[in-house]
């Protein structure tokens, strides 16, 4: 880690070409706004993504290899002023070479034949670690991320993120996902930090530090401008598909999915992504209220706003609020719209938007305004100075050293959810069945946004890592490990052509084996194509997991899936449960290390693992969910109860909390106080563990959330060692937002909980 750090020391040094301060920055966008054109402004508002302007194909499909074609580029460019470009072609990713010899192409004709020699800015979905640049280091998913509880290795995975996108002349990424991950159902749960406002915050925040950097240095070559995304309230639309409506209060939208915004924006974050849905029956590309209102004058969002992936013809196309493309341009654009992700027909939105300024119904001063944020990002990204990056720049680039990192994050997230009689870790040389659909594939420990959008493709890339199997039997050997897949997922049933004669061959394995680890979850997926209609684990898997337990061996089973499945009808069949959500490339070697007991598990479920598929309520419900437990109610069946909760993993040692102190007990409503504990390891091995601080307001006026997450902290422990945590807090971190969506604490106990202690305060 230390040579990268003095290549992140280099970069300040570089920041020599980069423009020489703010002032310099403004009086650069003035002088060029004033030389644009209405045209030449628009086309600063487009971006398209690759295919459109590459050899062959159509606009939707390419040649390969991969080549710009002059003719199409100098037409969007050159003629139609574009500015701005996504993605990668034909859904591959490129190596380094690749994708600076494209870029250095588009950037050529930018910076050279247009008139005003403004370079354009190339963004992509770099969510995991660079995903369209082959050989760079492939992170876990960021619900995994969010599962390690360990803000520094956000910090980390965005550093390394940066540098390898940057490496490939890509100097804008659209992460983090800063979506409230309350629906287990929705197929994108993985790409956020779970279903906690608090850790998404905190997380978030470290996430675009690492891309941007401590002072928002984006123009250091090793630094990406962020682009926080969906703003506001993606993740929960009530069917739990991918852009179908939603129905969010404004207090509920206020206090469960702003925070972790706010928190990404008060910390500088540069861009932000609009939610391609709809809420409350208004498509939010089309809603002032939401990004003019409440994002750009409320919150003081000064950076650019993009929209989601063809989401301004969604308007009129799929949500019917405009009656023409040129319509929606105009509403979008008047609700606050700065760049349009077209991705195709750019002339369309170009046009539409040039007539619609000079009939007067989109105001010369909102396309000025958003231009001026778009020339100012060019600028602070020091893309006017170096538009392109040099590939021999960046020798960190894949390195064993990054590796290391992604691996010491897939390590952290981790989650031990069940170890019967201590039947974890197991002893090598034992005679292990590994089986399952996710036993033996890259594909599924990657997930979605791995080497294309859907992750297909990943297969292909990966050879040189280990799969769970292929990890599990270089420690275990060779001799002593078997696999069999025993079924495929239910959507492809036909891998086997008669899947009952694999059910064969895995009892048979299982018999020869002393344990077996059955490794079950989903394929890769995102988006729309991942939408789900049943959250129980595919059939097959069912009878998989069911035919196993008939040998009477010891089932270990292993999830890989980006997206809490429900496993009630076999949990009862397996004496462990390790979750390792979508690890990537080191995901495989991490799993061997904690099931052999090299390490020491210490991931904790960053979401409610729901135990039916009719209870999915997160973990800060309200009490009405949990009737069961008050005095003399029914004792209603079906009370909250899910398979795990939010925040639980095991550890192979043993933690003890004690001495809880609170320095006040009656407050104020606007006062600072700590909470501090103790807490021990009690076992025989070093570990780490997950402090984590709850308040739960007994009474107020909007029925209060049984428990809300307010602080955490990790640390390390050695066997026998105590240290102590102190939390510090203030009543304002009781709050909730009200009926007339403001913030207030009101007056009334409060109980604090770390791990098993708890304590009263009171505020005045
Ligand atoms: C996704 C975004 C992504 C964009 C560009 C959209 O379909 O919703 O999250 O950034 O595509 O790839």
């Amino acid at each position: 880690m230390r040579r990268f750090i003095s290549f992140i020391a280099c970069a300040f040094v570089l920041m020599s070409f980069t423009p020489k301060g703010k002032s310099d920055v403004e009086l650069r966008v003035n002088s060029m706004l004033k030389k644009m054109t209405l045209e030449e402004k628009v086309g600063q508002m487009a971006q398209i993504t690759l295919d459109v302007i590459a050899a062959g194909g159509d606009r939707y499909s390419s040649a390969e290899p991969l080549q710009v074609d002059k003719a199409k580029l100098r037409h969007a460019v050159v003629k139609y002023h574009v500015g701005s470009v996504l993605n990668t072609t034909n859904n591959r990713a490129r190596d380094i070479a690749t994708w600076n010899r494209t870029i250095g192409d588009i950037q050529e004709v930018a910076t050279k034949e247009t008139r005003l020699k403004i370079p354009i800015i190339y963004g992509i979905d770099a969510i995991h670690g660079a995903t369209y640049s082959l050989g760079a280091t492939m992170f876990p998913q960021q619900i995994g991320l969010a599962a390690t509880w360990n803000p520094a290795l956000a910090r980390k995975m965005g550093e390394i993120a940066a540098y390898e996108t940057r490496a490939c002349s890509i100097p804008w990424n659209f992460s983090p996902v800063l979506d409230l991950g309350a629906d287990p159902r929705f197929s994108r749960q993985f790409e956020g930090f779970g279903e906690d406002p608090y850790l998404g915050s905190v997380l978030g925040v470290q996430l675009v530090k690492g891309y941007e950097g401590d002072s928002r240095n984006i123009a250091g070559s090793h630094q990406v401008a962020s682009c926080i995304k969906h703003f506001l309230g993606y993740a929960v639309p009530i069917s739990g598909k991918d852009r179908t409506p939603a129905y969010i209060p404004d207090n509920v939208l206020r206090e469960y999915h702003l925070p972790a915004f706010k928190a990404a924006i008060d910390a500088g974050a540069t861009t932000i992504m609009i939610n391609s849905g709809i809420i409350n029956g208004v498509p939010v590309h089309a809603n002032p209220l939401i990004i003019t209102n409440l994002l750009k004058k409320e919150l003081g969002f000064k950076g650019l706003v993009v929209t989601d992936w063809g989401d301004i013809e969604n308007l009129y196309r799929r949500d019917r609020v405009a009656g023409s493309v040129k319509e929606a341009v105009k509403m979008a654009v008047n609700a606050g719209i700065d760049m349009s992700m077209i991705a195709y027909q750019y002339e369309e939105f170009c046009d539409a938007l040039v007539e619609l300024v000079k009939s007067g119904e989109v105001k010369q001063s909102r396309v000025d305004d958003a231009v001026r944020k778009i020339l100012r990002l060019k600028l602070e990204l020091g893309l006017f100075e170096k538009p392109v990056s040099d590939s021999h720049s960046y020798p960190l680039y894949g390195s064993e050293e990054f590796g290391k990192v992604a691996y010491a994050s897939a390590l952290e997230s981790i989650t031990l959810l069940k170890n019967s009689n201590g039947i974890l870790p197991l002893t090598k040389g034992a005679k292990i069945l590994v089986a399952g659909p996710n036993a033996n594939s890259m594909r599924s420990l990657n997930g979605g946004w791995s080497y294309s959008w859907q992750g297909e493709k990943t297969d292909e890339y990966t050879e040189r890592f280990n799969t769970f199997y292929e990890a599990i039997s270089r420690s275990n050997g060779d001799e002593n490990t078997r696999f069999v897949p025993g079924v495929s997922y239910d959507k492809d049933i036909k891998y086997y052509k008669s899947h009952k004669d694999k059910f064969d061959e895995v009892l048979a394995a299982a018999r020869w084996s002393d344990v077996v680890v059955l490794c079950l979850g989903e394929n890769s997926y995102t988006e729309k194509p991942g939408d789900l209609q049943d959250m129980h684990i595919d059939d097959l898997q069912v009878e998989l997991a069911t035919e196993v337990a008939k040998s009477g061996k010891p089932v270990i089973l292993v999830l890989n899936e980006g997206r809490p499945r429900v496993i009630s009808r076999i949990e009862s069949l397996t004496n462990g449960v390790i979750q390792t959500y979508l690890p990537s490339n080191y995901g495989g070697d991490a799993l061997a290390a904690i099931i052999f007991g090299d390490e020491n598990p210490s991931g904790k479920l960053p979401y409610t693992y729901p135990s039916a598929p009719n209870s999915l309520v997160p973990y800060y419900h309200k009490p009405s969910e949990e009737q069961k437990k008050m005095v003399g109610a029914y004792d209603y069946e079906g009370d909250y109860n899910p398979q795990y909760e939010f925040g639980f993993g095991l550890s192979y040692t043993t933690f003890s909390y004690s001495n809880m102190k609170v320095t006040k007990v009656t407050m104020g409503a606007n006062e600072e106080f700590t909470v501090s504990v103790d807490v021990t390891n009690t076992g025989k091995r070093a570990g780490k563990e997950v402090v984590q601080l709850y308040s739960s307001d007994l009474v107020a006026s909007i029925t209060p959330d049984v428990k809300r997450l307010r602080r955490f902290e990790k640390i390390e422990l050695k066997p026998n060692e105590t240290k102590t945590v102190v939390f510090s807090l203030s009543t304002r971190d009781l709050a909730f937002v009200d009926m007339h969506n403001r913030w207030i604490v009101e007056p009334g106990q409060f109980e604090l909980r770390v791990g098993n202690l708890s304590q009263l305060v009171i505020v005045k």
